[in-house]
């Protein structure tokens, strides 16, 4: 049964006594779907029976009470069609809350049912933020060309709107809802960041993702090892395992004089057994890029900036879903702060002396295994992200 009507916070409609849609506007305009019984026991909605999905409008009538009546100008046929009351009315004097409803209406009919869902929450969540903070023109300008400043930092080396979306929080809760959806329970994922390229170096097992590997860089050489499986246990032959990390100055090859050369990153295969294993130094933490606009505006927060040291890892197979994650280094400073929030307890790591097992008995090492989940149709992938140059290329 739907029901319409109004509480001290505005118009509201029911679906069976579960509130379906709300606002705190003049008037709401709401679907009644079909085969449901239409009853209105407080509102002027004569009751309905069975039958096809019909459109209907509530509104506020200028005494406090509620009218109601089928069909999307329902209320306009109510209103006088003059003087003050009918101006306090119509669309040409639009409130701070009925300009929500008025973009809601010329967005109702986007015919793909996610792009309104999505476009219809955008809006009422804007308009919720710039009613919530009184937002002044001035201070709208300044978003402005902050987002201008973002987008013109963008090159095929460098992704400042991801990395915006790292610092605000946005990636990680992209990557939480999708470990939410998952089928099966993997590996928790963590953030793509701005610095995956998809073309890296095939090494083979065993090899160092170094160019100069770590002992001649004056750093402390590390093995990396483990098997990556399904969720039942069993080996994942063949699977890529992409990696990606600081050179031991804390930089990314991508932030180098030179981005086009590539270093500190490779792609291996998993043998027979799913296993996998390789060499690196110990990544150091470092700052995110703060040399731009999303760097201005940590630096207006007060915040460090910082990433704790952690080693990038992309795994796929076919009939899996792609797994984005990192392992992080538990010394690290910043372990706890993460600027972008990537962290969870499970991917913290130590390298060890004696790990058994280990293909690398010289080198302390940290043995990790990944459980990649079963495919999700249509949310194939935790990568939030992409290579920078493929967005670059999409203008
Ligand atoms: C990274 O780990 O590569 C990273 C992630 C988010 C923002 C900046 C860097
Ligand atoms: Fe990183």
């Amino acid at each position: 049964m739907i029901t319409a009507g109004r509480d001290p916070c505005g118009l509201v409609c029911r679906l069976n006594g579960e509130e379906t849609q709300r606002g705190s506007t003049d008037e709401l305009v709401f679907t009644i779907p079909s085969l449901i019984h239409y009853r209105s026991p407080f509102t002027e909605l004569t009751p309905g029976g069975v039958g096809a999905s019909r459109t209907a409008t509530v509104w506020m009538k200028p005494g406090g009470g509620v009218g109601a009546g089928w069909g999307r100008a329902a209320a306009s046929r109510h209103r006088r069609p003059r003087g003050r009351e009918h101006r306090e009315a119509g669309m040409q004097d639009l409130t701070e809350t009925g300009i929500t409803e008025a973009v809601l209406q010329q967005m109702a009919d986007t015919p793909d049912p996610r792009l309104r869902e999505i476009m219809a929450a955008a809006v009422k969540h804007l308009h919720a933020f710039a009613r919530e903070v009184s937002l002044t023109p001035e201070e709208w300008l300044h978003g402005i060309r902050f987002m201008t400043e973002v987008g013109q930092a963008c090159t095929p080396f460098r992704q400042e709107f991801i990395l915006l979306s790292d610092t605000l929080g946005l990636s990680r809760m992209v990557n939480i809802l999708h470990d939410g959806r998952a089928g099966t329970v993997g590996t928790e994922t963590s953030l793509l960041g701005p610095f995956y390229r998809d073309d890296s170096p095939r090494l083979s097992l065993g090899d160092s993702i170094a160019k100069q590997p770590g002992a001649a860089a004056g750093r402390r050489e590390i093995g990396l090892f483990g098997t990556v499986r399904d969720e039942a246990g069993g080996p994942v032959a063949d699977a890529t395992v992409a990696v990606w990390q600081t050179d031991p100055d804390g930089a990314y090859d991508l932030q180098a004089a030179d981005p086009t050369a590539m270093d500190w990153r490779a792609q291996f295969r998993t043998d027979a057994a799913g296993g996998y294993w390789f060499r690196a130094t110990l990544p150091l933490g470092y700052t995110i890029p703060l040399d731009g606009p999303v760097g201005r505006m940590i630096g207006a927060q007060r915040r460090h900036g910082c990433r704790p040291a952690h080693t990038h890892f992309l795994i796929g197979a076919p009939g899996y879903r792609e797994l984005v994650t990192a392992i992080y280094y538990g010394q690290d400073p910043h372990i706890d702060s993460d600027t972008v929030f990537g962290v969870s307890q499970s991917l913290i790591v130590e390298p060890q002396p004696d790990v058994p097992g280990s293909p690398f008995p010289e080198l302390d090492c940290v043995r990790f295994d990944f459980t990649l989940a079963r495919a999700v149709k249509g949310d194939e992938t935790s990568r939030v992200g992409a290579d920078p140059s493929t967005l670059a290329a999409a203008r």
